[in-house]
């Protein structure tokens, strides 16, 4: 039994959570889910987004699956999902995207992992007013040993999962200090996996080349802002956010969650794709080594969106509901 530290969130956070549970209920999973809060709603409850005792059980169980929190725009509290990855040094946040069945996409074989450095670049939030607030400002930090980490996980990843390429993304022709020393890193880092190609590229011919020929890219590493933009648009090349999970995982904790957030838009009309936060629940899975259960539910998935598809949710062509896709993958499970 383990013991898993859940997070439902805000927006679609309840809808896919619960659906995420059930179906991991009726594929047998044994697990003993510690309840826990944070988020726009329990601040708006409790005056705090992030609240102690969700901090501490983080602390104790060392693992949680977490829906989308809600960040105010513009002002308001930082992000609790941006505290949450560096309060626990979840410095790899784990992407991938892949080509799903009977999904209508002009992308066909899309295949790739990118790994997103979670704990630095502009996403620090540093940010601060000059002359009386006609002037904003807004710091980068890109640091020697974050940047080692991520690069070297990105490898490793690549070595362990017989993959053939890394591709750095940068923008070191402007930004030469910070993403100048993430570029110098990879090359270091590179020369240790001799069998791994290595290429780099720069930010803006990158989403460009990634929506031209996806297939060209297999691992892709990059800094926290540009990992942010290019992993939406991975997930808009196999379907949509509503099918692309992610992992942030440190050397001691991980926290698997949605490449998606609390989709405002859609919340509470039954429309939101459990997918994605049941593709990083199968990451959660494969962490604790559970690969088996977690290949069994991935294959039901793929079985529901080729066989059943009207039960489907509709920003992937379906016509059911968010209840009607999990019941069809719950009942592929128990029979
Ligand atoms: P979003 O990812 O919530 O939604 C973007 C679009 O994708 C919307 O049209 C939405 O309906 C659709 N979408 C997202 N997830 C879906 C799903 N599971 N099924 C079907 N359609 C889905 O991005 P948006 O609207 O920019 O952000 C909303 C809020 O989420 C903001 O407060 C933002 O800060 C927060 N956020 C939280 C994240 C997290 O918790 N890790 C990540 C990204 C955003
Ligand atoms: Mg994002």
């Amino acid at each position: 039994m383990y013991n898993i530290v859940r997070i439902p969130g805000d927006g679609i956070g309840t809808e896919i959570t619960k659906a995420v549970t059930d179906i991991l209920e009726a594929a047998g999973a044994q697990i003993n889910w510690i309840e826990c809060e944070a988020g726009e709603a329990t601040y708006k409850k409790t005056g705090n987004p992030l609240p102690d005792e969700t901090i501490e059980a983080m602390q104790e169980h060392r693992i949680a699956l977490k829906g989308p929190l809600t960040t105010p725009v513009g002002a308001g509290f930082r992000s609790i999902n941006v505290a949450l990855r560096q309060k626990f040094n979840l410095y790899s946040n784990i992407r991938p995207a892949h080509s799903l069945p009977n999904i209508e996409s002009p992308f066909r074989s899309v295949d790739l992992v990118l790994f997103r450095e979670n704990t630095q670049g502009l996403y620090i939030g540093k940010e601060h007013w000059v002359d009386d607030e006609e002037h904003a400002e807004s710091i980068a930090v890109v640091t020697r040993d974050a940047s080692k980490k991520i690069i070297t996980a990105a490898f490793e990843y690549a070595q362990k999962n017989n993959r053939k390429k890394v591709t750095l993304v940068h923008k070191a022709n402007i930004l030469k200090l910070t993403t100048g020393l993430f570029l110098q890193i990879g090359k270091e880092v590179s020369e240790k996996y001799p069998d791994i190609v290595f290429e780099d590229l720069i930010v803006d011919n990158m989403a460009m080349q990634m929506v031209l020929n996806p297939q060209r890219f297999d691992v892709i590493v990059t800094t926290n802002l540009f990992g942010d933009i290019l992993s939406d648009l991975a997930s808009g090349l196999v379907g949509g956010l509503g099918v692309t999970g992610a992992a942030n995982i440190g050397d001691d904790a991980a926290m698997f969650e949605a490449v998606h957030g609390s989709a405002p838009d859609i919340a509470g009309q039954g429309k939101a794709n459990p997918t994605a936060l049941l593709f990083s629940a199968l990451m959660m899975l494969e962490y604790l080594d559970e690969y088996r259960l977690a290949e069994k539910i991935r294959s039901a998935v793929y079985t529901v969106l080729q066989d059943h598809k009207d039960e489907c949710t509709p920003d992937v062509g379906g016509q059911g509901s968010t209840q009607t896709y999990t019941e069809a993958i719950c009942k592929l499970l128990r029979d």
